[in-house]
């Protein structure tokens, strides 16, 4: 079943370069409400365990030390079919493979300093959420 939230995360690379403003603009024209939002920095340690379910993977490492880099801007999104329809706003992981007009094909540097993340299930996206933000944080 399709719900209707999803969770986001501006990158180091976007917030650094000043495309905070420009992505979240692309988000709500796109008709995603921002349901809660922050800036805030993770740890190494707190990135690891953001991204735990790819700790068998061999980039967890360097993914860690880039996502820890730099100032994130976390937020919860809700439209009908939130989660697909945020993938497909988002575009491809690797920014060179991202269809024309999506945020990563706009934004992205590289497929490690890629904009932006996009929960890939309901599941996750209710788990990512609940990460950086309580009960009271969502409106
Ligand atoms: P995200 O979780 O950030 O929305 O990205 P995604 O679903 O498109 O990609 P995922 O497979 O979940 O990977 C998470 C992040 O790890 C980096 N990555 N590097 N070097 C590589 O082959 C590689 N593969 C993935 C990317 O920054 C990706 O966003
Ligand atoms: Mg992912």
């Amino acid at each position: 079943m399709a719900t209707n939230r999803t969770f986001t995360m501006l990158k180091p690379d976007a917030v650094g370069a000043g495309n905070t403003g420009a992505i979240t603009k692309m988000i709500e024209e796109a008709g995603f409400r921002i349901i809660a939002m922050k800036k805030t920095k993770l740890s190494e340690e707190l990135a690891g365990r953001f991204y735990e379910v790819h700790k068998e993977r061999p980039f967890y490492g360097e993914l860690c030390k880039y996502m820890s880099s730099g100032a994130i801007v976390p937020m919860i999104l809700e439209k009908e079919n939130a989660v697909e329809d945020f993938r497909k706003l988002i575009g491809a992981t690797d920014p060179k493979k991202a269809a024309p007009g999506t945020v990563r094909a706009l934004f992205a540097k590289s497929i490690d300093a890629n904009a932006i993340h996009g929960s890939d299930s309901d599941t996750n996206a209710e788990i990512e959420g609940s990460f950086f933000f309580s009960q009271f944080e969502r409106f």
